[in-house]
């Protein structure tokens, strides 16, 4: 059987268009879908929509529409996007899906079943852009340390998830399996938090209605995040048993704001199923624009389309895994874009592909080692170097993996300059180094796919070659 791979993204709230921020996440695990699928993996790539809750309800008043019409409306943006960007997830989830719906009503009645949840009354915190509860003690004067706003005081009639119960297994979870905190530097926070004592968790409203009912006490609605956690496992078909072909999930791919959802709730809530935790949480670092998270209210909200449509998809890509290391927070800026884009895609890469083609048509087919005299192996030596990319990928160093690709496109630019083909008469000679150019090309478009599928698409039909697999 072949191994499998399972990526996510985090469902991402409908509450306006995507932007270049949710496009970061969306485009990495895109890298690692393809990356794997090229590995000869059978991988499952999930993303989607949260379509509930407070801030989803608001905004459709705000819109003058029903929550469902105002959502169905807006989901469009969002395919549209990963299709203009080349996103090859498997499936796209709603949470307002009826199959998901489902999924979340058996999860809690079996969270029910283990004796997990009671009822009680909740006073506190909550901020709507976070769709989350604080407590006194985590913030200063009521205000939310993400969205700067004043925090609403929710005092309700809710049910409780025993959080609190499973602090000692999370922590002998954590230290068990290191890699599920990643990267490292994101788990001293977690742990630290997870230490101090978990409070048991709020996981039903009753102040407004645009969510899952809550079974068994329909005046309820399931809290936003216990509704949206389990698309993980509604997406590949749980409660049937085919969830398991690709369960524990290999990675969660999540921003650094909702680590803890991930990290923290998300096992808790897999240790009362007794199903088994995915096997890596990755919180990434905030894409920024002049210095702070995009916001409409900040005016620097920036789509995906505006981008890409003035750039490129490709240098898009190319541009926001290079540029900024993935675990880091780091600022998107039009004039490195362009930066990136002279230097290694029209420099580098375009000139290496361009000087090939025209030297290719005035002279040979493409030969074949067979076909030659002397190999002059060197460069396919160094493109042994190629493969340092995997580790890189494997720990979600995208930035490395690019930095090991064009450090080789660079040695065969090199290549064609020291080796001069224009100026050898001899045509065996000259079949041996355009062999060596052709090959390196045709190795490196394996490793370019996974970060700009449209780029390789091209330099394989220019060159008339497959893209190879991964061995
Ligand atoms: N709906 C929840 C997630 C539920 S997952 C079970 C949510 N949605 S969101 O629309 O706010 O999107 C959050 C995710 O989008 C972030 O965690 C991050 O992955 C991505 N990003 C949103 N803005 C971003 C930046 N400015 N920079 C980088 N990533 C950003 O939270």
């Amino acid at each position: 059987m072949k191994e499998t791979f399972y990526v996510t993204t985090p469902i991402y709230y409908v509450n306006d268009v995507p932007h270049i921020g949710h496009a970061y996440t969306t485009i990495a695990a895109d890298v690692l879908a393809r990356w794997n699928r090229r590995s000869g993996k059978e991988v499952f790539f999930l993303t989607g929509t949260d379509e509930h809750g407070k801030k989803i309800d608001e905004a459709a008043n705000k819109a003058n529409k029903s929550p469902k019409e105002f959502v169905d409306q807006l989901i469009p943006h969002f395919t549209d996007a990963w299709k203009l960007l080349n996103i090859s997830n498997d499936k796209f989830i709603r949470t307002t899906d009826k199959y998901h719906e489902e999924a979340v009503k058996t999860i809690i009645k079996k969270i029910q079943e283990k004796g997990d949840i009671y009822k009680g009354f909740y006073e506190g915190l909550y901020c709507v852009g976070c769709e989350a509860f604080y407590t006194e003690k985590d913030v200063e004067n009521n205000t939310c340390p993400i969205h700067k706003k004043e925090l609403e005081r929710v005092k309700e009639e809710s049910y409780f998830f025993k959080l609190s119960k499973y602090q000692k297994r999370l922590l002998e979870f954590y230290s068990a399996y290191p890699s599920f905190l990643s990267p490292t530097k994101r788990a001293n926070e977690i742990i630290s938090r997870v230490k101090q004592g978990l409070n048991d968790l709020s996981i039903t409203r009753t102040s407004f209605n645009w969510g899952i009912p809550f079974p068994g006490d329909e005046k309820h609605v399931v809290y936003v995040w216990f509704d949206a956690l389990p698309n993980y496992l509604s997406g590949v078909g749980y409660p049937r048993d085919n969830y398991m072909n690709f369960w524990p999930a290999d990675v969660h791919i999540v921003g650094k704001e909702i680590n803890w959802f991930h990290s923290v709730i998300w096992p808790a809530m897999l240790f009362s199923l007794g199903i088994e935790p995915p096997k890596m949480v990755y919180a990434h670092g905030w894409l920024t624009v002049n210095g702070e998270k995009m916001s409409k209210s900040l005016n620097n909200f920036i789509t995906p389309k505006q981008i890409a449509d003035k750039y490129g998809v490709d240098t898009f890509r190319y541009h926001i895994l290079r540029d900024i290391a993935f675990g880091d927070d780091g600022d998107f800026s039009e004039a490195s874009l362009v930066e990136r884009h002279n230097s290694d895609l029209a420099d580098a890469l375009g000139n290496l592909l361009q000087r090939s083609i025209v030297l290719s048509k005035k002279n040979f087919d493409f030969p074949t080692s067979s076909e030659l005299e002397d190999i002059d192996g060197e460069l396919i030596a160094e493109s042994q170097k190629l493969n340092f990319a995997h580790k890189h990928i494997e720990n979600l160093e995208f930035h490395k993996a690019l930095e090991v690709i064009w450090a080789f496109i660079r040695n065969c630019n090199k290549y064609l300059n020291d080796t001069a083909p224009w100026k050898v008469k001899d045509k065996s000679r000259i079949a041996t180094i355009l062999y060596n150019i052709f090959e390196s090309l045709r190795l490196t478009t394996a490793f370019i796919e996974p970060f700009m599928p449209e780029t390789a698409g091209k330099i394989s039909n220019q060159l008339g070659l497959e893209i190879p697999s991964f061995k």
